[in-house]
């Protein structure tokens, strides 16, 4: 392992990766990078493939086409070399519902090869903590509620240092407060250096915590980047408070901005110019038309302009634009 993260090989990197379930294609063909010391969020509607993907990075299964590189390695040739390198929670973790949290962690540590026996109730107290489930690492997992499940998986995941944390939907079952807790728990790990793929419907969850994401539609990447990159790639809006709304369409529209139809126009201004009366025009903006162009072209024209603004594209119109579908934003 090296220090410098520009020189290490990319987290995970997948070529072509397919899966098919008989005739259906769940994951089709993917190109994922993920870079080192990232934080990935992996998007995607339900039934997307991002669970399928996953489980093939993982090992869990087998992939039908394409290749995996998981820390560098070829995987799954050496998933025995990298599984000890990668913490993972996906879907379900198996637990015995008559043990207690920490006898379920105690035993999963010791499955351990590297994990050295005499720390191990040392191990198991401190990610019970980090997951705030040291109150009820007495507790037998039969009485865990979903979220509490959850966090135990989590804590397995957190046993051990790891050079990456693949989560598949860590928050699932999560009460807001929960959420927020894992949010700051992934931001911790990160800043430690341990790079995170995470998974999930949350869009408000990616856009808080991640530096990369990928989008993923019917098994189909979509899109992958930094943030920055895929508000970008959406295309800005631009925003016209004025009395003139007639003058104003016209004017975007010998600019070649489409212009958005949806909003109806105030009323007539009075003579006064209240600004409640003011209509508020959007447009598509175009690269290729500065915002001053824009300006210039409605002043020349007389409009009166009483406001103007240009905004990126959040990331939940982008993810709607690429899937077609909405996002529960909800926590
Ligand atoms: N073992 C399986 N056998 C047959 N089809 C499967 C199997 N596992 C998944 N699929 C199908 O593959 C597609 C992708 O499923 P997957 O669980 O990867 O989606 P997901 O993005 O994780 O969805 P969710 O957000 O609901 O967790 C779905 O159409 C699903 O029905
Ligand atoms: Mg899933």
């Amino acid at each position: 392992m090296t220090d410098d993260v520009s020189l290490a090989p990319p987290a995970i990197e997948t070529v072509g990766l397919t899966k098919r379930f008989g005739s259906h294609t769940a994951v089709d063909g993917i190109g994922l990078t993920v870079p080192r010391g990232s934080v990935f969020g992996f998007l995607g509607p339900n039934g997307s493939g991002k669970t399928t993907t996953i489980r093939m990075l993982l090992g869990l299964a087998g992939a039908s086409a394409g290749e995996i590189r998981v820390l560098g390695e070829e995987m799954p040739r050496k998933v025995a070399d990298v599984l000890p390198r990668v913490g993972a929670l996906v879907e379900g973790p198996a637990f015995y519902p008559f043990l207690s949290g920490a006898a379920n962690l105690a035993r999963l540590d010791s499955a351990n090869r590297h994990a050295s026996s005499r720390t191990r109730q040392d191990r198991v107290a401190l990610s019970l903590e980090r997951v705030g489930l040291s109150h009820a690492a007495r507790k037998r997992v039969k009485a865990y509620s979903l979220g509490m499940k959850q966090r135990l998986g989590l804590a397995n995941a957190l046993l051990t240092p790891r050079e990456l944390l693949v989560l598949d939907e860590p928050t699932n079952g999560l009460d807001p407060q929960g959420t927020r807790e894992v949010r700051n728990l992934i931001r911790s790990l990160a800043s430690g250096g341990t790079t995170v793929f995470v998974s999930s419907h949350l869009l408000a969850e990616i856009d808080q915590i991640c530096t990369h994401a990928a989008i993923m539609s019917n098994g189909a990447l979509v899109a992958q980047g930094t943030l920055d990159e895929l508000r970008r790639a959406g295309s800005p809006r631009v925003e016209v408070r004025t009395p003139d709304p007639g003058a104003t369409r016209r004017v975007l529209a010998a600019l070649g901005l489409e212009v958005d139809t949806g909003a109806p126009d105030a009323g007539p201004v009075d003579s006064e110019g209240t600004d409640a009366r003011d209509a508020l025009i959007a447009a598509h903006a175009d690269p290729a038309v500065a915002p001053e162009e824009i300006v210039a072209a409605l002043v020349g024209a007389g409009v009166r302009i009483r406001g103007f603004s240009v905004m990126s594209a959040s990331l939940e119109e982008r993810f709607v634009a690429l899937t077609g579908e909405g996002f529960d934003v909800a926590e």
